[in-house]
């Protein structure tokens, strides 16, 4: 099995590691199967994700596919936020071996969660907006 340079350097160096106090979203995503589990904390002022950090208790692959999703994440506006899909993060890591695309998945899904918090918190049904958050299937 084979791992991008990119993958490679978030796994030994991830970004955004930790959390955010006063988070305005904070969503938690796992995977029954492999039993990791990803924890995305974001801060929100104006529609635009001010801030991005997460915790990943997981493989290498969740561990670089949240740092990656953090920083494709930082500085967008939520609406771009949501159309973020793993295979962007996938694709912005120079790739990942086919077992491990699931766990871009627990990144996505993770984004979505805490925006899915961030909407109940204003009193707003994520339903419409945001979808089914799902745990990724494999
Ligand atoms: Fe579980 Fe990678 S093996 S997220």
């Amino acid at each position: 099995m084979m791992y991008s340079e990119k993958v490679l350097d978030h796994f030994s160096n991830p970004r955004n590691v930790g959390e955010i106090e006063d988070a305005d979203g904070v969503g938690e995503i796992g995977n029954a199967k492999c039993g990791d589990i990803m924890k995305m904390y974001l801060k929100i002022d104006n529609g635009i994700i001010t801030d991005a950090k997460f915790k990943t208790f997981g493989c290498g692959a969740a561990v670089a596919t949240s740092s990656m999703a953090t920083e494709l994440i930082k500085g967008k506006s939520i609406d771009d936020a949501l159309k973020l899909t793993n295979q962007a993060v996938v694709e912005a890591l120079d790739g990942l071996p086919a077992v491990k695309i699931h766990c871009s998945v627990l990144a996505e899904q993770a984004v979505r969660s805490a925006l899915s918090d961030y909407y109940t918190r204003q009193g707003i049904d994520p339903l419409p907006i945001v979808g089914e958050i799902h745990e990724p299937e494999e």
